[in-house]
């Protein structure tokens, strides 16, 4: 069974930093990985609002080149990030861009490759919590959940752009949400009346279509605002992009650390990490937060990391993506007193 994000409305607790806006996950697990291997150029490729690169910067002799697809989470990066100077690096672009994007700063290094690569996949606070990005189902906001506003298409534009079954089927594989085709004719008969605009009017397609109940806890509208979020930003896509990159990016030796939050991207870096052509994972299960943690930072409750060092041997192959099958559902009839399917939901958060 997937785990699914629950999303949480209130903001996060302060950070113990100051005020930054994101609590980085396993902060204290990832630095530890790091630090035991030394000082040395590193990628966080997830920069966010700059929390793990914050501490990767503490580690003496680091560099970093801190990557970010959402121009907003740079430029709160930046400030925060000033005081080390030349030592912090940061890039606008995706995973899916990185080895261009690494090559310059590279060459003006005189290096081939880095020393270790992090990613904290998904999503920020500063997204989560903006209504104007259309993240969340909990903040009236316009139907947009790009992390990157200034390309691709919106949510609205796909569900537009989509058919029946097409929105259906990326229900199923993103959010595993098995009433995906009554949930998709939902929506596009709102967005054909004219009556999907905001987050607001999706969440109540999906509920007429599966009903109100929460089941674990979880919203009902949970797995469709996650398979469209995902679809949105090619969120697997680019983790896939990303996983056949850092072989050829990082030194023999150096240091992969991925941060997952639901079953769909653990198991690509599962796939990938295992590849012992490549590397060594340096857990045989993934980390997890401890108790602690998770009491002062709920989001990191469904946070995955595996940490992996890369051979001396300079061969890599490639890891598959395995996707599932739309079910069969039909009509958008009124569901709101559908009984529940008893699916075990885990309560889980975005990143
Ligand atoms: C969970 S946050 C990272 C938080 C960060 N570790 C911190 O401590 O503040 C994930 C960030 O990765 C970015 N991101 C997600 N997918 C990306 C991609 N494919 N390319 C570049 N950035 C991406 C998001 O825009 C978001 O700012």
């Amino acid at each position: 069974m997937n785990a699914l994000p629950v999303e949480f409305s209130s903001p996060p607790a302060p950070t113990p930093e100051g005020d930054a806006p994101h609590r980085p996950v396993l902060l204290q697990e990832v630095i530890a990985a790091f630090t035991a291997h030394g000082g040395g150029l590193y990628v966080d490729a997830t920069l966010g609002a700059g929390g793990h690169s914050e501490a990767l910067l503490e580690i003496p002799g680091t560099t970093v080149i801190g990557i970010d697809r959402d121009t907003r989470a740079l430029g709160i990066a930046k400030e925060r990030l000033a005081r080390f100077g030349d030592r912090f690096i940061p890039v606008h672009g995706r995973f899916s861009e990185i080895e261009a994007h690494l090559a310059a700063h590279l060459a003006a290094m005189g290096k081939a490759h880095v020393d270790g690569i992090l990613a904290d996949i998904g999503l920020s606070s500063i997204q989560l919590d903006d209504p104007g990005r259309g993240m969340s189902f909990r903040m009236e906001g316009p139907l947009d959940m790009r992390m990157d506003v200034s390309t691709g298409e919106t949510a609205l534009d796909l569900i537009e752009r989509l058919d029946d079954d097409e929105l259906a089927n990326v229900i199923y594989r993103y959010g595993e949400e098995r009433r995906s085709r009554r949930v998709a004719r939902c929506i596009k008969q709102a967005q054909v009346a004219g009556e999907l605009s905001t987050t607001t009017e999706l969440r109540r397609a999906v509920v007429r279509a599966v009903g109100p109940a929460r089941v674990g806890g979880v919203d009902p509208a949970t797995r469709t605002f996650q398979a469209l979020r995902i679809a949105v930003n090619g969120e697997l896509d680019e983790l896939t992009a990303l996983l056949d990159a850092a072989p050829r990016l990082v030194a023999p030796g150096g240091l992969l650390a991925i941060i997952s939050f639901h079953s769909l991207e653990d198991r690509l870096v599962k796939q990938a990490t295992r590849n012992r052509a490549v590397w060594q994972a340096l857990n045989k299960k993934p980390i997890t937060a401890s108790d602690e943690e998770i009491s002062v930072n709920p989001r990191a409750r469904s946070a995955k990391l595996r940490v992996a060092r890369r051979f001396m041997e300079d061969v890599a192959e490639d890891a598959g993506e395995d996707g599932g099958e739309d079910a069969g559902e039909d009509a958008c009839g009124d569901a709101s007193n559908n009984a529940e399917d008893g699916e075990d939901v885990a309560s889980e958060d975005l990143s």
